[in-house]
């Protein structure tokens, strides 16, 4: 009875790479022909997955499509605001060009608040690729701050049309891609710490309201699409210097000081330091994670 459930449980959940770990060392005692080797990295590999990237013009996007590149993807189609993509991105562009993996870094021009173009957009790209298997929604604007008592109704629409509803479009449009090509796929939503946590000094409540909101987006589509193998999960960095916080950095530089000391570890974090979640997040080294916040803050939110 026991080893029927066992054989059950394992059918249910076989790993894409074959058995890994434990099951592996009992294979190779089983047959010693077999020559082990290490696994691990195999499971972060994208080789050949296709992924689109939101906000992927520069900053933590940009960041993050490089680091799907550099994992193995066939392709990342980043898509922002500007017609042509920045001089970061052409550079980006062309570093990937270079990695030696077959990797392309593309680009197109469009806003996240326009769903059906988003949606004409994704399935172009399905057409051309013939699957997707990766979405980092990553566009996202922060305002200056306003009292929350004084707010005006159009800026906060704004931050919520893009934030929130701009994000859900975005994993909409790459979601029907992976349901229609029956892959599965993972669905990565960048929020924010400032979703689950509020910071003293500098309450952003647009912000804040639109990225707790993604939150709760992440979970309630990773209920609706786990049985289409499609993981959602939110990834909510803390501070880190792009050129949405030096908007507020540079314009008042003590807040450097006062930001960095605001976590334990007493700094601001860098772009890269996403490559590691985002890969990880996007590959099979994830298979058992959807429905979570992942939160990458050095420590902000633990205080
Ligand atoms: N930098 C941080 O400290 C930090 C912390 C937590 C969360 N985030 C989140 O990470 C994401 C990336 O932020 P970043 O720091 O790289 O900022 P950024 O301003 O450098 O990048 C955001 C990108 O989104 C694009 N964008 C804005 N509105 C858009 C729209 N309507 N359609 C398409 N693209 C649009 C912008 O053009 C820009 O390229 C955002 O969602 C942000 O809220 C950033």
């Amino acid at each position: 009875m026991a080893s029927e459930v066992r054989q059950r449980a394992k059918a249910q959940s076989a790993s894409p790479l074959g058995p890994l770990g434990i099951e592996a060392a009992l294979e190779a005692k089983a047959n010693p022909s077999i020559q082990p080797r290490p696994k691990i990295f195999d499971e972060f590999a994208l080789t050949d997955r296709v992924a689109v990237v939101s906000g992927g013009n520069r900053g933590l996007g940009l960041e993050m499509a490089i680091a799907l590149c550099e994992a193995g993807a066939r392709a990342v189609y980043c898509f922002d605001l500007p017609e042509e993509p920045s001089e970061v991105f052409v550079a980006s562009r062309e570093y990937v060009s270079k990695l030696g993996n077959d990797s392309r870094l593309e680009y197109f021009a469009a806003d996240v608040c326009d769903q059906q173009l988003l949606w004409k957009k994704v399935e172009e790209i399905g057409d051309k690729e013939q699957r997707l298997d990766i979405c980092v929604a990553a566009a996202g604007i922060l305002k200056p701050h306003i009292e929350c008592l004084e707010y005006p109704a159009d800026v906060f629409r704004e931050v919520v049309e893009v934030n929130t509803t701009g994000v859900l479009f975005t994993a909409q449009a790459a979601g029907r891609q992976m349901a229609r090509f029956g892959r599965g796929g993972s669905i990565i939503l960048i929020a924010s710490m400032s979703g689950s946590i509020t910071n003293r000094d500098h309450a952003w409540v647009s912000y804040n309201s639109s990225k707790a909101a993604v939150l709760q987006m992440a979970r309630s589509m990773a209920c609706e699409l786990g049985e289409k193998r499609i993981r959602v999960n939110s990834l909510s960095p803390g501070h880190i210097y792009t050129q949405m916080t030096a908007a507020y950095l540079d314009k008042q530089p003590h807040l450097l000081d006062k930001w960095s000391g605001m976590n334990p570890l007493g700094r601001l974090g860098r772009p890269d330091e996403l490559r590691g979640v985002v890969t990880w997040l996007a590959s099979d080294a994830s298979t058992f994670c959807t429905g979570s916040d992942i939160i990458v803050s050095g420590g902000h939110h633990s205080w």
